[in-house]
């Protein structure tokens, strides 16, 4: 059985008086210890998808569920990453990064020990007491990695994460969260808007239609890793990904 089921989810939104569907029946099983990207054009519902499986907005019909058990709200099991950097301004990086313990009243020596123990993993021990405003955006989304990961969630769901970085920095992100992913084992669950990046990163690649957002292709990526980010096989998997994408926005 999957992990995280979807199953006949659709949702609809009330704008000025109008209905609108965002999502139109998606369906799709992903497996424990997975890493699909979901891709598709701007407004084509993939941030939605994301906030319905994180809990924090309800399908108007469909489920979700994960280990068979219905997804009803947020939980630290399903842990977020934005593309906006979400860390708290006043919190230290290593008191950003436990805020979940500490909501879950585990003992402050245990926090900590976890806290460096994933600080540690995402490169930045030797930041534990400095604050957001003084990290670069790369560094701000490892803090954001490793404050989801502590709460040894089932699944991440990450929003365009690396969409604010520069390319080479994004680069570097994408072989670190390989490099994590391969430690940890995590399902993943990765929206995009980079064809390249999914390519990079996905065992899965789940491709979204415009409006209201379905799903138009799913494509297995079984390229090992390291990838490289020219191969031929990659070159072909581009150009099916792009042509399905360029279909969509001169349907839109
Ligand atoms: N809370 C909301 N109220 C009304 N419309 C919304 C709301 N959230 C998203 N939408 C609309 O749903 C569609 C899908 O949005 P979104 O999931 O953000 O797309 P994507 O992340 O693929 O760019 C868009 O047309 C957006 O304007
Ligand atoms: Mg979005």
């Amino acid at each position: 059985m999957a992990l995280l089921e979807i199953k006949g989810v659709y949702k609809q939104f009330f704008a000025d008086g109008k209905e609108m569907e965002a999502l139109h029946d998606i369906n799709l099983g992903i497996r424990e210890n997975e890493f699909v990207c979901f891709i598709g054009p701007s407004g084509c519902g993939k941030t939605t998808l994301l906030r319905i499986v994180a809990g924090l907005e309800d399908p108007t019909s469909g489920t979700v569920t994960l280990d068979g058990i219905p997804i009803k709200g947020p939980s630290p099991e399903r842990g977020m990453v934005f593309q906006e950097y979400s860390l708290f301004p006043w919190r230290t990086v290593l008191d950003n990064i436990v805020f979940g313990l500490e909501l879950k009243k585990v003992p402050l020596d245990e926090q900590k020990r976890l806290g460096r123990q994933y600080l540690k993993m995402v490169g930045l021990e030797s930041f534990e007491t400095r604050y957001p405003h003084e990290l670069s955006g790369g560094m701000k989304q490892r803090v954001a990695i490793a404050r989801a990961l502590v709460n040894n969630p089932r699944a991440i769901l990450m929003d365009e994460p690396f969409g604010a970085l520069d390319a080479q920095t994004r680069n570097i992100m994408q072989s670190e969260l390989l490099r994590i992913w391969e430690e940890e084992k995590k399902t993943v669950i990765f929206v995009t808007h980079s064809v390249d990046e999914a390519i990079y990163l996905a065992d899965t690649i789940v491709i979204m239609s415009a409006r209201p957002g379905r799903i138009k292709d799913v494509i297995e990526i079984p390229i090992p890793r390291p990838r490289s980010r020219t191969s031929s096989e990659v070159n072909q998997i581009r150009d099916r990904i792009l042509c399905d994408l360029r279909s969509e926005m001169l349907t839109c």
